[in-house]
């Protein structure tokens, strides 16, 4: 080698140690430039910086080269900035058109996800990026319409856009199968929870291998040649219900490459099919409220790879196969909510450690095995049919146990060695309402407990202080309701948000719970005494429930500085004095209720600041008012209860204007209005005049904690409604003196279930208008001075059941007709002048009648309706003819859904009505037949 072909080399290769590394603006000035200015226009804002803790932008200036810079990588031949990695660097800011980032006409990969641009529009210009094989800009406060330019990135081969939280994006139709047309290069795609409301496009890029399209408004039917696309490994569809799926029924995933299939939510409408056994990969797979049903597929048993399963909320039956317990990596199974029967088997598993089981019908003994299963963290198995006693040392040794649920079965927790044996020291969750238990000694070791429900148990006595101590720190939920206990002096609980002691035998004065307290429900207890004004220090509170104690004295006036308190309820105590009168502007309070109690003076008229408000209950009480038209201005008063006070005066409101709009149930019976009826109040009253056909479905979704009460007489029957029963429409106006016409523009309120005018002094005809109450099913106008015919139109009322029309000055011929014929005689009693069926009298054209209605007497021939109520009945709460018989009803709430709501009926007086009007009809009938014979 000659000395000058060495020379050649070393400079050679000094060129390129220096070039490579060393040699500064190796970076392009102009590169380093538009960096430069992109980072100027944003800030960092390092309380964001929570996925990563580190600020890329924070390492560029100028003293170092840009291709050293975080983030950045160029490409070492030409120097262009080819990747940008600035995920998660608290970057805040716009990101517009014109924004210097777009010089960067090299970036291959762009990945500016989760920062903060401020809801920039995603700009055309990101279209220019014509290299671009990356970009994700996810969950980086991006919003607007997704510009169609993306598709002109056909490199393309990972594109992640999802919004971040409370964003919107928007992607039409059109753009969407523009994109897959284009980019044919797309591996990944992620577009979760853009709004797309579009069909799914049949044409994906064959190497796709990650799809997420969840909670996009996707419609119509998913393209089966999705399933076969030969490299998808996750697809996940869930949370968009207007979709349909079908399964593949042949042999599909040939190339067993799918990993992650989610398509919960998606209407399948179907049986599991066997063809789910093709899954041979599947690590995840949720099929949540997907409308399955049937029996699940022995073939499930060949995903051996699965760990997580997830089938809750579908109408899945048979048993489950004893074999998915044992599958050998599976990790979490969730058959929740479906209609699975058989026993629960013992089974071997080394991988299980979440198994929910609940909201099925399972039977028989829980398995022995359990004991072993030492890894299990969560095990909820409430509202099935598990029967007999459970011994608290089944759980002992999982000391890994933080969620253990066995509510409502018909399980006996026992505690066979009692000093020795407690549950794990782990758990977190433990809810065991109705499970037989007497006493706590088993949760001595629990210390971590935030939430802990023994509702409906057998537990006497005392809270034991050890047991207070355990729960002090953690403890956020308690409920202790339907138990025996008889003292709770304080509630040391420093974290508790809610606490339930409801239907115990606690005594002496109310306890003041923690400031922390949202939830305090202490109803239907012996409290007595007076409420204590610390109560007001709970100034978090949301719901207070101290209905149906002996608790006496004042109201405290403070309650009504507590502004985000929404249910007050205090009915059926002893409480005197005045109603609080401190409401303020912005309440929150939605329901009121302090029925039952001996409040004089007036109703306040700082309740107007309660706009919320939809159920004031102030009845059984010694008001003394005229009657509080203001209360027209609340916009979502659905229920006003006034009855039995001392109120006064007509009532007057001006016809013009929108007044009790939502308003549905009306009593201000037992009063002493006088004048004419409120013809003005009635022009209002906008819900009673249209029949909402959507109230009829009934969820018990909805608020568990509280149920609105209010208490009517409808039907002969005193009723309390709880959590106010939209479909039950009523006007009470009776008992009071009421003189006059009934105005025929009654007969609008054509939502009416029961309209009560009776024992007021109104006088002439009944006007025929009344006929057009289609709804209603109890109509009283009995004791007054009325006169004249029934209206023939009354005649048509076929969903009336009681009617009472007697003590007025009536004659003519009763109508007949269908309904007609199940009325007795003492609907009409006290009316000298009325004739036909059913008095003894002949109205000349009526003939024997029995046949027709002999098929009516047997059973109670209530409505729909009322059907619905007795359907419901909740078991256990005495027997039909008792005072004082509890059903719960579930209805269905208009507007926030969260509000659907569980409804109770209580009856509280005298005999069902159904039963007397049957043994009505028997001893009718009976005298009929010994006429006859
Ligand atoms: C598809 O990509 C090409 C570049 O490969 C581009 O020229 C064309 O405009 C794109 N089409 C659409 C509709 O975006
Ligand atoms: C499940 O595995 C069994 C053998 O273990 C095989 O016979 C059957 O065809 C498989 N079913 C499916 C659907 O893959
Ligand atoms: C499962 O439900 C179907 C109706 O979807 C019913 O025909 C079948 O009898 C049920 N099977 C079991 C075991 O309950
Ligand atoms: C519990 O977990 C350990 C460690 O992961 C494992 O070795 C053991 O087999 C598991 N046991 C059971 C019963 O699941
Ligand atoms: C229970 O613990 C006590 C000591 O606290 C011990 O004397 C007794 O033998 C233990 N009983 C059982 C059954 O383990
Ligand atoms: C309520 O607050 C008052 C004044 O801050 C305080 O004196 C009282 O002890 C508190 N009551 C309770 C039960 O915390």
């Amino acid at each position: 080698m000659g000395y000058r072909k060495f020379l050649f080399l070393l400079f050679v290769c000094f060129c390129q140690f220096s070039f490579s590394s060393s040699i500064p603006h190796l970076c392009h000035k102009d590169q380093s430039t538009a960096l430069l200015k992109f980072k100027k226009t944003l800030t960092v804002d390092s309380s964001l910086v929570t996925c990563s803790s580190y600020s890329y932008t924070s390492s560029w200036n100028r003293s170092r080269d840009c291709c050293s810079w975080d983030g950045v990588i160029c490409d070492e031949m030409t120097g262009h900035v080819i990747q940008l990695n600035l995920s998660c660097s608290g970057l805040v800011g716009k990101i517009d058109s014109n924004s210097s980032l777009f010089q960067l006409s090299h970036l291959q990969r762009l990945d500016l996800s989760s920062n903060n641009f401020s809801n920039s529009h995603i700009s055309p210009e990101f279209g220019r990026f014509s290299s671009l094989t990356l970009l994700d800009l996810s969950d980086s406060y991006f919003s607007g319409h997704i510009p169609s330019e993306i598709s002109h990135l056909s490199q393309l081969q990972s594109l992640h856009l999802s919004p971040s939280f409370e964003t919107i994006l928007r992607l039409t139709a059109h753009d969407l199968t523009l994109l897959l047309q284009n980019l044919t290069q797309l591996r990944e795609l992620d577009l979760t929870s853009i709004n797309i409301s579009s069909t799914i496009p049949p044409n994906f890029s064959s190497h796709l291998t990650t799809l997420r399209m969840g909670n996009t408004g996707l419609y119509g039917i998913i393209p089966e040649s999705i399933f076969h696309l030969p490299n998808l490994e996750t697809l996940v569809l869930q949370n968009n219900n207007q979709l349909t799926g079908y399964f593949p029924k042949t042999k599909w995933n040939s190339s067993a490459s799918l990993i992650e299939l989610d398509l919960s939510g998606v209407n399948f409408s179907d049986n599991l099919p066997e063809s789910i056994g093709y899954l041979t990969s599947v690590h995840s797979l949720s099929l949540k409220n997907c409308k399955l049903r049937g029996p699940i597929p022995e073939s499930l048993l060949n995903l051996t790879r699965i760990e997580d399963l997830d089938l809750q909320y579908n109408s899945l039956n048979g048993t489950i196969p004893s074999g998915m317990f044992s599958l050998p990596s599976l990790s979490r199974l969730v058959l929740s909510n479906n209609q699975f029967s058989g026993q629960f088997e013992d089974f071997n598993s080394n991988s299980l450690i979440w198994i929910d089981l609940s909201n099925n019908q399972l039977q028989g003994p829980l398995p022995k095995l359990i004991q072993n299963h030492v890894n299990l963290t969560g095990l909820i198995l409430s509202f099935n049919n598990f029967s007999g006693h459970v011994d608290v040392s089944l759980f002992a040794d999982l000391k890994q146990l933080y969620y253990l649920d066995l509510s409502y079965n018909h399980i006996s927790l026992t505690n066979e060695n009692k000093h020795n044996v407690t549950l794990p020291g782990s758990l977190m969750s433990l809810q065991l309402a109705a499970c037989e238990v007497k006493e706590l000694e088993f949760l001595r070791s629990a210390k971590l407990l935030w939430h802990l429900d023994l509702s409906n148990n057998r537990i006497q006595g005392r809270i034991p202080d050890w047991a207070w101590s355990n729960w002090m720190f953690s403890l956020q939920r308690l409920n202790l309701s339907h138990n025996m206990l008889q003292g709770v002096d304080s509630i040391p609980l420093l974290s508790i948000e809610a606490i339930d002691l409801r239907s115990n035998l606690l005594q002496g004065s109310l306890p003041i719970p923690p400031i922390s307290t949202r939830f305090f429900f202490i109803s239907r207890n012996n409290l007595s005494e007076e409420i204590p004004s610390d109560i007001c220090n709970l100034t978090s509170l949301v719901m207070l429930d101290l209905a149906r104690n002996n608790l006496k004295g004042e109201i405290p006036q403070c309650l009504g500085y507590i502004s985000s308190l929404e249910v007050l309820d205090m009915h059926h105590n002893i409480l005197s004095g005045t109603l609080p009168t401190t409401f303020r502007i912005g309440s929150a309070l939605k329901s009121f209720n302090f029925r039952g109690n001996k409040l004089e003076g007036k109703i306040p008229q700082s309740l107007t600041n309660c706009k919320q408000l939809d159920v004031l209950d102030l009845g059984d009480n010694n008001l003394n008012d005229t009657f509080p038209v203001w209360l027209g201005t609340l916009p979502k008063l659905k229920v006003l209860s006034l009855r039995s006070n001392k109120l006064h005066g007509s009532i007057k409101t001006l016809p013009t204007g929108n007044m009790f709009p939502q308003l549905r149930i009306l009593d201000l019976s037992s009063n002493a209005f006088t004048k004419s009826l409120p013809t003005s109040l009635l022009q209002h009253l906008k819900a009673m005049r249209t029949v909402d056909q959507t109230m009829n479905a009934p969820s018990d979704e909805g608020n568990r904690y509280y149920q609105d009460s209010v208490a009517l007489v409808t039907k002969g029957l005193e009723l309390e409604v709880v959590r106010i029963l939209f479909l039950y429409t009523t006007v009470d106006l009776s008992n009071n003196k009421f003189e006059g016409y009934i105005p025929s523009i009654m007969g609008d309120l054509i939502a009416l279930r029961v309209l009560n005018l009776s024992h007021n002094g109104l006088q002439g005809h009944i006007p025929s208008s009344l006929g057009s109450l289609s709804s209603v099913e109890s109509l009283d106008l009995s004791g007054n001075h009325l006169v004249g015919e029934i209206p023939a139109q009354f005649a048509s009322l076929t969903s009336l059941e009681v009617l009472n029309l007697s003590y007025n000055h009536l004659e003519g011929c009763i109508p007949q007709g269908k309904q007609f014929h199940t009325f007795e005689n003492n609907s009409y009693e006290g009316n000298d002048r009325l004739r036909g069926f059913p008095l003894s009298e002949g109205c000349g054209n009526d003939s024997e009648t029995n046949d027709t209605t002999s098929g009516l007497d047997d059973e109670e021939n209530d409505s729909e309706f009322l059907n619905d109520f007795w359907k419901a009945a909740l078991m256990g709460y005495g027997s039909g003819l008792c005072i004082g018989l509890s059903i719960i009803y579930i209805m269905f709430s208009t507007g926030n859904p969260r509000w659907l709501a569980r409804i109770i009926v209580e009856l509280e007086h005298k005999i069902m009505m159904g039963r007397r009007k049957k043994q009505q009809k028997q001893r009718s009938d009976k005298r009929r037949n010994n006429s006859l014979a």
